[in-house]
Formats: C-alpha cells, sequence, structure tokens
C-alpha cells in the first residue's frame, strides 16, 4: 500500500515563535488522531527548522527543508547544503517548487542535481512540477510534466525510487485559491503514474506517492484526495492555520 503523506510548505512564514507553536499545536492535534499511516510533515524555513525539530517529542510529525543546494559545500553565499540539513536531523527536502523555479531560475538540470545529491546523502526529496496556465489552456500540460519529470528524474536507478515523493502542482493552481478538479487531478496523477511505469515498471510506478498541491484546503481536501492516485497533499496557504492543516490531515487519515 502507498504511503499518504499530507505535507505543509509554510514558505516564507511564520518567525521562530510562531513557528514552533503551530508545530506544536500540530503534533499534539495529531496525537489525537488516527493517522492510519498518514505522514504528517511541516517545512518551515531554514533558520526554524531545528528550533521546531527540537521542539517536537516524536516522530509523529515530520520535519522537513524547503530547499537545498546541489554542491557538497563551498562559495555559494546563502546556501545550504544536504550536509548542513543531516546535521541537525533533516532527513527529507522539498525540490522544485514552482516558486523556486519562477523566482530563483532553477533549471531541470540542476533540479536533477540536487536530486542526486539527495540520493547520495541517503535523504528523500519531494519533487513538485506542474505546467502554468497557458500549457493547460494549450492542451500542452502531459506534455510539460512529462519533460519535467524526465529531466529530472530519469536518470535515476530503480532502487533510488524508495527516497522519491512526487508532487504535482499545477502553477495556476497554487495560492490562487483555484483548484485542479479531483478528476483533472486524477487524470494528472494517473499519467505521471504511467509514465514512471513506462520506464520502471508497475511495482516502482505503484509503490511511489504522489501529491497534489494547489489551494488545498479542508473543505476539498477529501474529494481531491479520494481518487485512485492521489496519495495526499502539499499544502501552502491553509498549513499555516492548524485547524485547517488538521482538517486537511483528517481527510487523508480518513481515506
Ligand atoms: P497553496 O500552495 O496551498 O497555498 O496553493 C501550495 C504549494 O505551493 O505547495
Amino acid at each position: 500500500m502507498r504511503t499518504k503523506i499530507v505535507a505543509g510548505n509554510w514558505k516564507m512564514n511564520n518567525n521562530y515563535e510562531d513557528s514552533i507553536k503551530l508545530a506544536k499545536d500540530i503534533e499534539s492535534k495529531a496525537a489525537n488522531l488516527n493517522l492510519n499511516n498518514t505522514r504528517v510533515i511541516v517545512a518551515p524555513t531554514f533558520v526554524n527548522l531545528k528550533g521546531v525539530k527540537d521542539s517536537l517529542g516524536n516522530a509523529s510529525v515530520e520535519v522537513v527543508a524547503q530547499n537545498m543546494h546541489q554542491a557538497k559545500n563551498g562559495a555559494y553565499t546563502g546556501e545550504i547544503s544536504a550536509e548542513m540539513l543531516q546535521s541537525i536531523g533533516i532527513k527529507t527536502v522539498i525540490l522544485g517548487h514552482s516558486e523556486r523555479r519562477t523566482y530563483f531560475n532553477e533549471t531541470d538540470e540542476a533540479l536533477a542535481e540536487k536530486i542526486n545529491t539527495v540520493l547520495e546523502n541517503n535523504m528523500e526529496a519531494i519533487f513538485c512540477f506542474g505546467e502554468v496556465l497557458e500549457d493547460r489552456k494549450s492542451d500542452n500540460h502531459f506534455n510539460v510534466v512529462e519533460s519535467q519529470i524526465k529531466k529530472a528524474l530519469f536518470h535515476l536507478k530503480d532502487a533510488d525510487w524508495k527516497s522519491i515523493v512526487l508532487a504535482y502542482e499545477p502553477v495556476w493552481a497554487i495560492g490562487t485559491g483555484e483548484t485542479a478538479s479531483p478528476e483533472q487531478a486524477q487524470d494528472m496523477h494517473a499519467f505521471i503514474r504511467n509514465l514512471v511505469a513506462s520506464k520502471y515498471g508497475d511495482a516502482i510506478a505503484d509503490n511511489v506517492s504522489i501529491l497534489y498541491g494547489g489551494s488545498v484546503k479542508p473543505s476539498n481536501a477529501q474529494e481531491i484526495f479520494s481518487k485512485p492516485d492521489v496519495d495526499g497533499g502539499l499544502i501552502g496557504g491553509a498549513a499555516l492555520n492548524v485547524d485547517d492543516f488538521m482538517g486537511i490531515i483528517t481527510a487523508a487519515a480518513n481515506l
């Protein structure tokens, strides 16, 4: 059975105290839920990673990074390495978020290198991709997603896939309040799973968790997550409010 995941991407929000409070609130509320094998993840900004991690008492809420540099170390002012993350106990990193691609010019080629660094360090990647509105309107969305996945991931070996989580995030749905319909999400997730199967076979494709991201809220989570190829969500805005985030976690846990 595939692992269900609900991950909160806090982006550049929450100062130190707010981050710790939010994480602890999530942890205490999650303790009262039957998570039913759902992984609960939060991704604070770099400076708050260690504080949030240290403030949590057990492993029921995982703390992950929002980005990472591909190089081992060196003259990359302002960047963070895999080793640095690991030295504070961070094992998972979000890569390729559309905001990184758009505002910080992250290319598919750089992302392929970042994925390699994740694997060399025995870490896990939540790899994000998705089309912009023009691609969707011109019916080019499947081609765009295929190209993003092939360029960043199709050099992997079979065994590497146990360290990869996929996150389909149509750019037109991120932070806009506009969500892909459950059918649009399912169509794309099935396409992605078939694409992985075409190169790596059914067993690997069946095991990879594919998250949906883009304006997921408590009111739409259940319908989206109930689709067969949707294995949870990557949540932005609604992850900043404990009740909204718990509502989304509950929707995944109840499946
Ligand atoms: P959103 O963001 O939920 O605010 O649309 C999703 C994301 O960027 O991961």
